[in-house]
Order: structure tokens, then sequence, then C-alpha cells
């Protein structure tokens, strides 16, 4: 079997979805985003699929599709249906596959179900996005006590942000977990700019190389 990531991290709003579509880009992998909450603004999917110029066919549709920008328990109530964890299975693509959670690690998909719980579940490698700016350390080392609590497999660290090489280092240092790299405040958000800055920043061969 190929490679297969879990994008997630400490909030929402930080560069999952950039780094996302950096990464299918540069693995030439599948990219699902299985729940979409918002559909009046240009989805992740959608972003992905234009920033990481990613053809539709690995463009793993979302099992929902959630009208209101939300946390999706909320956002599925609004739109009168339940999240059925049930439905929530990682597709079968003939390749990589990223995918992308919503928000950050401990976002709830209905009243007692929060995104970790899929992600035990699934034992998929997941990719910790953290912003480098103030307030990071903590959320961090957080999210990384949190997934250990459930045993779910850490791949590492992406950093994103402006250089904050201390605030990194001791990111890195408390949890035990590798950074993976940083991705770069980009200026003019393009699909050569964003696969420039990650070719880089990050070494791809070590998610190529990666066996769940
Ligand atoms: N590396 C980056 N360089 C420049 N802008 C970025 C970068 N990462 C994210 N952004 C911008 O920040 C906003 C949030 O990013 P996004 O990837 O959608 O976050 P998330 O998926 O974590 O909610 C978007 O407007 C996006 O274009
Ligand atoms: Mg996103």
């Amino acid at each position: 079997m190929t490679a297969r990531f879990v994008v997630s991290g400490t909030d929402t709003g930080i560069g999952k979805t950039v780094f996302s579509a950096a990464l299918t880009n540069a693995l030439g992998s599948f990219y699902w985003k299985p729940v979409q909450s918002g559909l009046d603004e240009e989805t992740d999917a959608e972003t992905v699929r234009r920033l990481g110029a990613v053809p539709a066919e690995r463009i793993v549709p979302e099992a929902y599709r959630l009208a209101t920008p939300a946390s999706p328990h909320l956002s599925a109530r609004l739109d009168g249906i339940t999240i059925d964890p049930e439905t929530l299975t990682p597709p079968h693509v003939d390749g990589p596959l990223v995918i992308e959670g919503a928000g950050g690690l401990m976002v709830p998909l209905s009243e007692r179900l929060v995104f970790a719980d899929l992600f035990a579940q699934w034992k998929i490698p997941v990719i910790v996005c953290a912003r480098t700016t103030l307030g990071t350390i903590n959320h961090t080392l957080l999210c990384i006590e949190a997934m250990r609590h459930r045993a779910i497999p850490i791949f590492g660290i992406a950093f994103i942000g402006d250089e904050n090489l201390e605030t990194e280092k001791i990111i890195v240092q408390l949890s035990g977990v590798r950074s993976l790299g940083r991705l770069p405040i980009i200026p003019d958000l393009t699909t050569a700019g964003l696969g420039k800055a990650f070719r880089e920043n990050f070494d791809i061969d070590i998610f190529a190389d990666a066996r769940p």
C-alpha cells in the first residue's frame, strides 16, 4: 500500500489546506476532505485542486458537504443531518492519499465524536500542522499529548509561518516529535511558488517512502 497521511493541526486558518495542496502536488497523491463546512467560499478541495494543480480525478468527493462554515457538529445540525462515523472511512485509491481534517484535532463531528476519535480508528500517520507565531508552543504540545493519549500515529510536525527557531526547537525537544520542515509565508501564493517553497523546505522522500 502506498503512503497515506492525515493533515491535522492545532487550529483552523493555520495553513493546512495550503500545505495539503503542496503535499498532494509533490506526491502526485489523491486528496480527500471528509467533511467540508461552508460552501459559499472556495472549498478546501477546490483550493487544493487549484493551488496544487491536482487533476479532478485525484480529488475524492467529500463525504459531507455542509452549508454553514462552523464546527461540523453544528453545521450538520443546521443542515438537519447527523454525521455518521461509519461513512467516514478513508477511500481506497490507486496511489498515495492526503486526508485533511476540519479545524483542529479536537473538533467535534457530532455530540459524541471528535476528529481525534476517527484518527485513532484509522491509524493513518498524522502530520501536525503548527503555526510558528506566539501561542503555538502550548497548542502544539497539547495536540501531541492528546494524540499520544489516543495512540494516534504521529508522522511529524509541519511548521507554517515565518522562521521562529527557538519555538520550533522547544516544541520538538519537549514533544519528542520530529519537525518535517517549515512552509514559509508565501506572499504570491501560486502553484509554482508553493511548489518551490515546499521543495526547498521539505524532503519529499520522507513522505514518499512512508508506509503505513
Ligand atoms: N504558507 C502560506 N503562505 C501564504 N499564505 C498562506 C500560507 N498558508 C496559508 N495561507 C493563507 O492563510 C489562510 C488560511 O490557510 P488555510 O490553508 O486555508 O488554513 P486551514 O486549512 O488550516 O484552515 C488562507 O487565506 C491561505 O491562503
Ligand atoms: Mg483547510
